[in-house]
């Protein structure tokens, strides 16, 4: 069996993409990722008996420590998660970003070259290096604009997308500068179980269900195209596994739709699944100032990844939603222990100091 370095699968696409992979028997893993605020180390608790599983907490920056896993482990591919994810903390630390995004990266490429480098022949020949990365490299498109393909030009307006991008750059330029057998995905908005509850669909999921306010940023008309994670990591796979050297693959859910009928979706489960006498949970929607620099619509065609490798999502938005939400009715640990300490602070930060109004601002 093939062995995986993957870093940042203690995250959200990460841990579904390592459960996903010890289940179906894709590949052992080692899973080098940092711990920082984003995750739960109990993500992965049920794998602690796997012996195709090994976890090592540490950075990607660290050069010393990435040549001594690649020297230990010979992995066969690496495939890059770690990130700093959360486009309104860009806002408000992008420094974090350039150091991960960016520098970390840099640092994770330049280790994985000299491994490359020093591989026999045949390993060489089949080692990869798939890089994940998002739909908001691409900037921000008019309700009538064609979706994102491929050869959309770059054009990030956050602080996280400008970081992305910065780090999509680098890959492509590993691969035409050194050869490194690199792949580079852009995907759009995941769900799915174990996303942190920074990010809309838990956010509002959690809020929602404990009968607190819903923040909706400016007038809840911005358009996410939304990706169920398994799908997500079927595709990764799948580029991994079957795609020429150096290509670049958008993913998307074929599933575009508005913040506000998103939300309003979640109650509606919700009040079914939790009902809770005399709450109907869309009365707790709160129109709140608008995130700086808010992209309007994001949309992927995905037509290329689909005529050359065969994949197109299989999940619906309606089902993908329910599964997610019982994921989090059914885990209360898994949140209680996300949601202490630090996650508080945080949502003091971004949330205290919004303008609230009762209807679009
Ligand atoms: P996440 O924030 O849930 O997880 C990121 C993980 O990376 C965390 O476990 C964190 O501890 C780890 N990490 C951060 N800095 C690190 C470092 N310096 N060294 C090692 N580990 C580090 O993110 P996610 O939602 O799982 O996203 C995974 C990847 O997919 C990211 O690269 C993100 O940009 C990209 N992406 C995410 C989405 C989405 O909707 N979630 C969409 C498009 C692309
Ligand atoms: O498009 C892919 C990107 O999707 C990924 O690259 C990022 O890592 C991921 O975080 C996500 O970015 P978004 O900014 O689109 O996701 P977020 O869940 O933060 O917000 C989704 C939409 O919901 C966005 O239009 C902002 C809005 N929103 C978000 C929050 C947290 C609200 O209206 N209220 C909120 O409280």
């Amino acid at each position: 069996m093939q062995t995986f370095l993957v870093t940042g699968g203690v995250g959200f696409i990460g841990s579904n993409f390592i459960l996903k992979a010890r289940k179906e028997q894709w590949a052992n893993i080692i899973n080098l990722d940092k711990l920082t605020y984003a995750c739960n180390p109990q993500t992965l608790a049920e794998l602690q008996n796997d012996p195709g599983y090994y976890f090592v907490r540490g950075d990607i920056s660290d050069t010393e420590m990435l040549g001594y896993l690649l020297e230990r482990y010979q992995p066969d591919a690496i495939l890059n998660f770690a990130a700093e994810s959360h486009v309104d903390r860009s806002i408000l630390s992008p420094l974090d970003f350039i150091q991960t995004n960016v520098l970390g990266t840099f640092q994770l490429l330049e280790a994985s070259k000299a491994y490359w480098e020093k591989l026999s022949p045949e390993k060489r020949e089949k080692f990869r290096f798939l890089h994940v990365s998002t739909d908001e490299v691409y900037g921000s498109l008019s309700p009538t604009d064609p979706a994102f393909r491929e050869d959309t030009p770059y054009a990030p307006n956050s602080p996280y997308a400008a970081s992305k991008a910065g780090s999509d750059h680098l890959v492509r330029a590993y691969y035409h500068t050194y050869g490194l057998p690199t792949l580079t995905t852009n995907c759009s908005n995941n769900y799915g179980p174990r996303q942190f509850p920074e990010k809309l669909i838990p956010l509002i999921t959690l809020n929602a269900l404990n009968a607190k306010p819903l923040p909706i940023y400016g007038d809840g008309q911005n358009v996410r195209d939304w990706l169920y994670v398994d799908d997500h990591c079927d595709a990764i796979q799948l580029v991994l596994q079957q795609s020429r050297l150096g290509e670049t693959y958008n993913v998307g859910g074929n599933n575009e739709q508005n913040n506000l009928t998103v939300v309003e979706e979640i109650c509606e489960v919700l009040d079914k699944l939790a009902p809770k006498p005399g709450l109907r949970r869309s009365d707790l929607i709160t129109f709140v100032k608008d995130r700086p620099g808010h992209d309007r619509r994001y949309a992927i065609d995905c037509s290329k990844i689909k005529r050359d490798l065969g994949w197109e999502p299989k999940e619906n938005f309606d089902s993908g939603l329910l599964k997610t939400i019982q994921w989090y009715l059914n885990n209360p640990n898994w949140v209680e222990e996300v949601q202490s300490g630090a996650y508080q602070t945080w949502i003091e930060q971004n949330y205290s100091d919004r303008q609230v109004a009762s209807s679009p601002i």
